[in-house]
């Protein structure tokens, strides 16, 4: 494992992205990923020219320990990084992890506020002090890049923030981060309070300085762009603001705003713009969090000019209502790509152009039947439909322990709707059959009745990949039990049938069982 940072000679005119996509973005209830899907997505970012990956949390299940080790294998321009409570078997099971890494990075922390040295972790601070020096210390002996966090830093007292943090950057730490855990902070305080760590501490300049706001209060991106405007050269940050509870500061956001506002702000990304939608695209169809319409910069209407004076105007002059123009942040026109008559190279090719590998040419042939049969379907076949067909292949080829192999429906004015499907479960096909309030209800049911998961279903989405009456329908169903919330996706012209998929899909991943520790309701 290399020491060198790929970061640690940028100057301060650059201000460092931080992913954390793959970490705190999979803290989402129900937006776990598995290990080949979090593969592609820090491949995008790694094409994104993202600078830091937050790949995972090694010690909180085989399952990330392994998928951060599979990111550091493959990632070569980006830091890897994970993450790892202020403790010993932790910052060792990080460190093994990030192994395979050209460049790699640990991030540890421990929270420094009265009420979580108080009530959670009940420690006097000069304890948690001592800790957070010797895990920087440790750390250190794995690689040269080290990143501490005094969590829940934006309720922390500054004097002790400026006591710990002088002391963790004796003992090595190369990034301090400072965390709004909470997302309470108010834009100007949160600036003064960065300003503040810079002044008083007198070895500030040992270290970058960076910030991971929450957006409890909507106020993610505005603490972190008022932290960047009083100093910090780090943002951590998650494509389309993926996070724990309201989320964390959306990547996109931080990105677009710095670049447009070059006369307010002094510093700017290396980040490659265009990958952007591409990007968001990818993490919506893989954790089937779908992306709000009027979310900036991602979301379908964020260039979308629907009145007649603002039209009139765009085509007059771009400028008069558009400060950023589309196609620089990825957005391309739907392309009719391919259709029914293209053959395996086309399809090949596009994927390609997509930046979507397929690893085996099991794989490849699985995609490209599943293509054939939407081709009889639906003429036209845009990207979109390719990325979530794509995701589908995937994840069945991984993880199917369910599987749908038939479902006929009835449905009809007056008539109780009625469900019949063949389920094959662990290799053996099961029939069913079950009536409900409506089509999807009777399908869920029919399929319950055979696996008896008792999982309960929190959420039930559907939305068109692309526009027309024979788009398909991209369905995401969220199920909880014991505890565990997963997601699963499915997508066809037949929303009944994209429903049952789903559900099946959900309930794959129930039976995946990778238990992983949350890291911040540990032990430390
Ligand atoms: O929100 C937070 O405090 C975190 C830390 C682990 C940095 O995610
Ligand atoms: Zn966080």
């Amino acid at each position: 494992m290399s020491n060198e940072s790929i970061v640690s000679d940028r100057s301060s005119d650059h201000l460092i992205i931080f992913d954390t996509t793959l970490r705190d973005g999979e803290q989402s209830p129900g937006a776990s990923m598995t290990k080949d899907e979090k593969v592609r997505i820090a491949k995008a970012l790694e094409k994104m020219r993202v600078d830091v990956i937050e790949a995972g949390f090694p010690i909180a299940s085989p399952g990330d320990f392994e998928s951060v080790k599979a990111v550091a294998s493959v990632i070569k321009n980006s830091t890897v990084c994970g993450l790892a409570r202020a403790l010993e078997k932790d910052i060792q099971r990080a460190g093994d992890a990030l192994k395979p890494a050209a460049s790699s990075r640990i991030h540890t922390f421990i929270a420094t506020s009265p009420i979580h040295m108080k009530m959670k972790l009940r420690m006097h601070p000069d304890d948690v002090l001592a800790q957070a020096v010797a895990s920087v210390k440790m750390a250190r002996q794995f690689t040269g890049d080290v990143e501490f966090s005094p969590e829940d830093a934006g309720r922390s007292e500054t004097d002790f923030l400026c006591r710990i943090i002088e002391a963790v950057i004796d003992a090595g730490a190369t990034t301090i981060n400072i965390p709004d855990t909470v997302g309470y902070n108010i834009p100007h305080q949160f600036g003064h309070l960065i300003q503040t760590l810079l002044e008083r501490i007198p070895n500030s300049d040992k270290a970058i300085f960076s910030v991971h706001c929450h957006n409890d209060l909507g106020l993610a991106v505005g603490n972190s762009l008022s932290a960047v405007l009083n100093g910090a050269r780090q943002v951590e940050c998650t494509i389309n603001g993926l996070g724990e509870r309201a989320g964390n500061a959306s990547l996109e956001e931080i990105v677009m705003a710095v670049r447009t506002r070059q006369d307010v702000f002094s510093c700017d990304t290396l980040l490659d713009a265009t990958q952007i939608v591409p990007c968001s695209k990818l993490v919506s169809g893989i954790t089937g969090f779908p992306v709000q319409p009027n979310k900036a910069i991602v979301g379908a209407n964020a260039f979308a000019h629907e009145s007649g004076i603002h039209q009139d105007g765009i085509l007059k002059s771009r400028e008069t209502y558009e400060i950023m123009r589309a196609q620089d942040v990825g957005w391309s026109d739907n392309r009719m790509v391919l259709g029914k008559h293209s053959g395996r190279n086309a399809f090949k090719s596009r994927l390609k152009e997509l930046n979507i590998e397929l690893s085996t040419e099991h794989e490849l042939n699985e995609a490209f039947a599943r293509f054939k049969e939407l081709a009889d379907k639906k003429h036209e076949i845009f990207d979109e439909d390719l990325t979530a067909l794509v995701a589908d292949t995937n994840w069945s080829i991984e993880n199917e322990h369910y599987k749908l192999v038939s479902l006929r429906v009835c449905s009809e004015t007056g008539e109780i709707p009625n469900a019949s499907l063949v389920l094959e479960i662990g290799g053996n096909e099961v029939n069913a059959s079950a009536s409900g309030g409506g089509p999807v209800d009777a399908s869920f049911r029919a399929i319950e009745s055979v696996v008896n998961s008792g999982a309960q279903l929190q959420l039930y989405s559907v939305n068109n990949i692309t526009s027309g009456t024979d788009a398909q329908g991209e369905v995401t169903v969220r199920l909880e039990s014991g505890g565990r919330i997963v997601s699963g996706q499915g997508a066809d012209t037949d929303i009944v049938i994209a429903s049952a998929n789903a559900y099946v899909n959900a309930l794959n991943k129930l039976s995946n069982s990778d238990q992983r520790e949350h890291p911040q309701l540990g032990d430390v």
